[in-house]
């Protein structure tokens, strides 16, 4: 029987590997972390993750085939293929600070596998990690081989969070890279057979460790320029009274283009589009491509004008005070079905909003007011170290409060902020979130989920990303 271990249980291993204890149940996959809280909720009812449809793939495999532990050791030893998926945050000091990926988990990892292995083991790259990051392992492995034969694959992961069990069932592409060498070749093909067991052959792309390395990078640079494209052309569409709706959809008709991905916002969020994205510029300075670096600088460039256009807009058109006022932010999460909330766009715009004076009033379906304290009191960057790492009490924000129902968080509003594009923000009932409010009651929609005449009906002021400004919005120019 195949052993898989998988170090780190966090958005990625834990559903990738679930997927694979799932459809492979001749595998047996343990997935180990070094924190004891996420491995304990990992075993309970309450998994440490929200994610649609996990909750059943880790019911039927769980103490079967697929085990949560912290036995890390134990595990690892045992194994012929461990993933490594653990935290790769942004450096916060020293060398390339800002930019470059902090290797430190990675490779207290790779130097645990060379201490605990008696066996020869395949090594999957998992977190997107620098390009010649395999390399770097490669050689912590040799160097304390005891004779022990290793072999370093980078499969990046492509899913997409709140809909990672479909993306995981169905992918687009898996793809693998590996040395060009026999060794490396029969390590590819023994990754393959595991995802042979229900991908499509014609979907496992196999290539060299450095073209699967650059790929994630690429991949996800790509997709947040696209966001960064459309939210560029939305401040061209309020501008000019396009609306970027309508542009979206005739553009994305044309088969080079293609519809998706193509919706105007308050931001790109996650833990993986702007770090990949620095990651990608600090390569290119790296090698001394200033030209290709820029270029990719200006996709976070825009993404975070647009975050800040957007408090503009709210402090202007609030009679450009919001000091005291109190603003409802309704939608926390990065994006929707997830409790996720690294990076969110929603943590810029409150603490834009909060440094003119607001007091908000938050609700998100699936993050927690600790979750939500914490983020506004953190550092930019210190966001991605293990769980048991962060501070555990942090300051409370006094001028902010965390409600469980959108209606809690909008009473007495002057102003309601939707910043995740949750469904249920779409049926809420806005006579009554009107009567409830101030007057006037602003709407401001990052996400472009309400119906903006019929607030304007019941007698919102509305303001939708790139789209025509409402007659009072016009005479409160952003000032951006
Ligand atoms: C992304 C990639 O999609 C995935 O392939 C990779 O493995 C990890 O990074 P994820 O960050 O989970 O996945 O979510 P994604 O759906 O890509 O959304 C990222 C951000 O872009 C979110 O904040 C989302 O709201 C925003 N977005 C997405 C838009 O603003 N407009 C869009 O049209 C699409
Ligand atoms: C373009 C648009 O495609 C068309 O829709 C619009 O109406 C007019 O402008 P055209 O300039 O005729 O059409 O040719 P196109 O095929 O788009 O190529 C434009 C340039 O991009 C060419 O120099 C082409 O060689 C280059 N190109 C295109 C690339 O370098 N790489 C590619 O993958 C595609
Ligand atoms: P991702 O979104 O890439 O899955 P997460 O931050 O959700 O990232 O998960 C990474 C996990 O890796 C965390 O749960 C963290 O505790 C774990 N981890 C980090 N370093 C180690 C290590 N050396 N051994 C085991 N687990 C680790």
């Amino acid at each position: 029987m195949v052993k898989i271990c998988c170090i780190g249980a966090g958005y990625v291993g834990g559903p990738t590997m679930a997927v694979i204890a799932l459809k492979c149940p001749s595998i047996e996959v343990a997935v180990v972390d070094i924190s004891v809280a996420r491995i304990t909720a990992w075993n309970s009812d309450q998994l440490p993750i929200y994610e649609p449809g996990l909750d059943e793939v880790v019911k039927q495999c769980r103490g079967k085939n697929l085990f949560f532990s912290t036995n890390v050791e134990k595990h690892v030893s045992e194994a012929d293929i461990i993933f490594v998926s653990v935290n790769t945050p942004t450096k916060t000091r020293g060398l390339g600070a800002g930019k470059a990926a902090d290797l430190t988990y990675w490779e207290s990892a790779a130097r645990m596998i060379a201490d605990v292995s008696k066996s020869d083991k395949i090594v999957v790259e998992k977190s997107t990690v620098p390009v010649k990051t395999a390399e770097a392992i490669e050689k912590i492995l040799t160097h304390n081989s005891k004779g022990i034969n290793y072999q370093i694959l980078s499969n990046p992961e492509f899913l997409a969070e709140g809909t990672a069990i479909e993306d995981l069932f169905s992918p687009d592409r898996v793809l693998i890279g590996g040395r060009e060498t026999p060794d490396g070749q029969r390590a590819i093909k023994a990754l393959k057979d595991v995802y042979a067991h229900w991908v499509p052959e014609d979907r496992i792309i196999c290539t060299n460790l450095w073209s699967a390395e650059l790929s994630k990078l690429a991949a996800n640079a790509f997709l947040a320029q696209r966001i960064s494209s459309v939210n560029a052309m939305s401040a061209l569409c309020e501008a000019t009274g396009a609306d970027v709706s309508q542009v979206s959809h005739a553009i994305g008709k044309d088969t080079r283009i293609g519809p998706k991905f193509l919706n105007s916002s308050v931001g790109f969020g996650g833990s993986c589009f702007q770090k990949d994205i620095l990651n990608l510029v600090y390569i290119c300075e790296c090698n001394s491509l200033t030209e290709v670096a820029n270029y990719w600088k200006q996709v976070i460039k825009v993404n975070d004008y647009q975050k800040s256009r957007f408090v503009n807009r709210v402090v202007s058109s609030m009679f450009n005070t919001v000091s005291g006022k109190k603003i409802a932010i309704l939608g926390f999460a990065f994006k929707k079905d997830t409790g996720d909330t690294r990076e969110t766009p929603a943590i810029d715009v409150c603490n834009g909003l909060l440094g003119d004076k607001a007091w908000l009033s938050i609700y998100d379906p699936q993050v927690t007011e600790d979750q939500i304290q914490r983020d506004l009191a953190m550092k930019k960057f210190d966001w991605d170290h293990p769980v048991h790492l962060q501070p555990m009490s942090p300051t409370s924000v006094k001028q902010v409060t965390v409600v469980w129902d959108a209606y809690e968080a909008t009473k007495n509003a002057h102003g309601l902020c939707i910043l995740t594009e949750w469904d249920e923000f779409k049926s809420l009932d806005f006579q009554r979130i009107f009567d409830n409010m101030q007057k006037p009651a602003f709407v401001f929609d990052g996400r472009n989920v309400v119906n903006a005449d019929k607030l304007r009906e019941i007698g919102f002021i509305v303001y939708s990303i790139g789209k025509p400004l409402d007659p009072w919005l016009k005479d409160m120019p952003a000032m951006a």
